[in-house]
């Protein structure tokens, strides 16, 4: 790319070259049909998978969509930056970090043989099985105390509350047997501080919450801003640990693809199976995609392309 505002220069251009770059990604990749909706949850095989949406929030709150922006979807695994962010802040970041880990698996999400070669160590909190251990250490006595402060943590995150998915819910409580596997091995290695069922169930809540594309940027946009939320000007998490979130999406937000990402996107992201991307450039801003067909380590095809386009057009690549 070689548009000038591909030079960084510490902010988001200008509006109009936002927008005009915005419609011209969509525009670019709409057509795109490769990948396949996820169904190992059957309700996410429902879903539409023309959906394209893509939306842009600034640190200073100015946002920008295009396409299928405001419709909403479980937000599966992007739950994980933004819980494993809140328990890095309730419980200090050296915490995780022990017990949880920041390394990359270089195997699939939901992997049960990176448990196994890695000692029972989960690696990190992006993988179901770092995802799950982080959950178990969401503070509460009870499932419910835990969910209930997951839930607040998130809608303070997007800046409105967010509400469950009953079907996505229904669906994968009814199908998450590898979860609840994975749980019980976290815990025969003593790596899960709480009930592994119930941990599996607070788990499958928090990533059966709705959310849109927009959310998912103002989401992006709080970690970019130090922990404020550029929306509702609410302090969310401490500044420190945007950083420590930040660099662990660098290593792993995109699975076994993360190098890749990095290598051509050059910013910290984060996937999920349902279609959506939160990619995160500091101290500027969040740019979220939605469009459900996923390749196969079931990161967004479409969202990685207006991703890879937009981050060198707009001058985000932290490289
Ligand atoms: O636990 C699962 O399998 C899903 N709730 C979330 C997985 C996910 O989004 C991984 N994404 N690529």
């Amino acid at each position: 790319f070689h548009d000038p505002a591909s030079i960084s220069t510490g902010r988001l251009p200008r509006e109009e070259l936002v927008a005009q770059l915005m419609q011209d990604a969509y525009d670019r990749y709409a057509g795109v049909d490769d990948g396949a909706v996820a169904d190992y949850i059957p309700a996410l095989a429902a879903a539409d998978p023309a959906l394209f949406g893509l939306s842009i929030v600034s640190v200073t709150g100015a946002s920008h969509s295009v396409g299928d922006a405001l419709h909403e979807f479980s937000i599966q695994s992007v739950s994980k930056a933004f819980v494993f962010a809140l328990v890095c802040d309730a419980l200090g970041p050296e915490a995780v970090l022990r017990q949880v880990g920041v390394n990359n698996t270089g195997l699939p999400f939901n992997s049960v043989m990176a448990l196994e070669l890695n000692g029972g160590s989960p690696m990190n909190p992006l993988v179901n099985a770092g995802a799950l251990a982080t959950t178990s250490l969401v503070p509460g006595a009870t499932a419910q105390d835990k969910w209930t402060f997951v839930q607040t943590g998130l809608s303070a995150f997007a800046g409105r509350p967010l509400s469950l998915d009953d079907d996505v819910y229904a669906s994968e409580a009814a199908h998450n047997r590898r979860n609840q596997a994975i749980a019980r091995l976290l815990e025969s290695y003593g790596r899960i501080a709480h009930d592994p069922l119930e941990t599996t169930d607070v788990y499958t809540r928090q990533c059966s919450l709705l959310v849109s594309a927009t959310d998912l940027a103002v989401m992006g946009a709080t970690l970019a801003d130090g922990g404020v939320n550029p929306v509702t000007g609410e302090r969310v998490v401490d500044p420190s640990v945007c950083r420590y979130v930040l660099a662990a999406l660098a290593t792993s937000g995109l699975y076994e693809r993360s190098g890749e990402w990095l290598f051509s996107i050059g910013l910290p992201g984060k996937s999920g199976v349902s279609g959506g991307i939160v990619t995160v450039a500091p101290g500027k801003g969040s740019l979220s995609t939605f469009s459900p067909r996923l390749d196969a380590a079931g990161n967004s095809v479409r969202g990685g392309l207006a991703t890879r386009y937009l981050s060198g057009a707009l001058g985000l690549n932290l490289f």
